[in-house]
């Protein structure tokens, strides 16, 4: 095997090795078919067995409950942001957002498109560094969206707001299978898959049954339709077939290291020692995030002078330790430990971290 690095990179990001050697094996013989996994029809049983373990899987780590669909679809979590509205939009009915920063504000945009956004809530004030988690809800609207982590800020919602009679749709593009949710609070989840689950290409959409009756009452296009792809199986057309047998892979993998629970502990722990390490540093290192807000995927942190990050970065690379430069809309670093980084390529951060202040400080 050639060389593997630590890979901080926000997404696409590392995968576990497991399910990448696994991947490697079937490249070119899936299951004896004398086929690679790539070349298989998506309507062969082979396949079809691949998206049922796959849908399996999410449903029994993530304990989704009967009544919600497990959907796998192409177009990546941005298309969501205007399929949901136009899915699930009511005449005369605004649609609620909470503002936590770059991502809710794409997803805002989208849904103005398609009628009233109300914002209830925004953290605009102190630079998106924490969830609003006060705010009036509004019982007329069609439904509130929270972005469960914002990527780029680093802020994350450690437990979901409680959203009265309103559907609670739910971004969870980067936390997507990292600790349990309480789905009595959600109507709708969407993650795509590059962050905690497998490669680019494929998104998942956890959508309940009474929203999914909204769709199938309007008249819409065939793709944007989720009764479509309920009715279908996320086979009306070539799904993504590839991102989904190596999220299968990737769900398997998950499912032998102890499940939600255990992952949950396990990114606590993590980050835990990132966050640690910066309050420890004497103000070398300055958290982004407030620390009731602070994320547990996507540690955001600044050092004195842009010129020690960018100096930061690049030892760090010399190390093996690739992809810690913040997001060039917000700058400063980011270190995205999503359930496949390892607690070791966390200690090897840790530990660079500490030499690096000792050298620089
Ligand atoms: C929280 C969040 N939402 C949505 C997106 C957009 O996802 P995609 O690139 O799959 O459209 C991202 C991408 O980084 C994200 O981090």
């Amino acid at each position: 095997m050639g060389k593997r690095v630590f890979n901080f990179y926000a997404g696409p990001a590392t995968l576990p090795l497991k399910a990448l050697k696994e991947a490697k094996k079937d490249l070119l013989d899936f299951r004896g078919t004398g086929m690679s996994v790539c070349e298989i029809s998506h309507r062969s049983k082979d396949f079809q067995a691949v998206m049922d373990e796959a849908t399996a899987l999410v449903r029994e780590l993530y304990a989704v409950p009967e009544g919600f669909h497990i959907l796998w679809l192409g177009g990546g979590a941005s298309t969501q942001f205007f399929h949901i509205p136009w899915n699930l939009g009511v005449e005369g009915r605004p649609f609620a957002y909470i503002h936590t920063g770059s991502w809710a504000k794409a997803a805002i945009k989208e849904a103005k498109f398609f009628g009233e956004v109300k914002v209830l809530a925004s953290s605009e004030d102190a630079n998106f560094s924490y969830v609003p988690r006060r705010f009036e809800p509004d019982p007329n609207a069609a439904y509130l969206h929270i972005t469960s982590n914002e990527t780029i800020g680093g802020i994350e919602w450690l437990s979901f707001p409680d959203p009265g009679d309103v559907p609670l749709v739910v971004d969870a593009s980067s936390d997507f299978l990292s600790h349990p949710v309480d789905w009595s609070k959600i109507a709708l989840l969407y993650a795509g898959a590059q962050k905690n689950l497998g490669p680019a290409g494929v998104t998942v959409v956890i959508v309940r049954e009474d929203l999914v009756a909204r769709a199938r009452a309007k008249s819409l296009p065939t793709m944007v339709s989720y009764a479509t792809h309920v009715d279908k199986g996320s086979m009306h057309n070539t799904p993504p077939c590839f991102p989904i047998y190596l999220s299968m892979l990737a769900l398997r993998d998950l499912k032998e290291k102890g499940g939600l629970p255990s992952m949950e502990r396990l990114n606590k722990r993590k980050a835990g020692l990132l966050y640690r390490l910066i309050d420890s540093s004497n103000g070398f290192y300055r958290g982004v995030a407030r620390k009731d807000s602070r994320s547990r995927m996507n540690v955001t942190f600044r050092l004195p002078t842009e010129e020690l990050e960018g100096k930061c970065v690049a030892e760090a690379k010399a190390r093996g330790l690739i992809g810690l430069k913040g997001h060039r809309s917000v700058g400063g670093m980011r270190a995205s430990i999503y359930n496949a980084m390892t607690p070791k390529g966390v200690k090897t951060l840790a530990q660079f971290l500490r030499e690096f202040q000792l050298a620089n400080a």
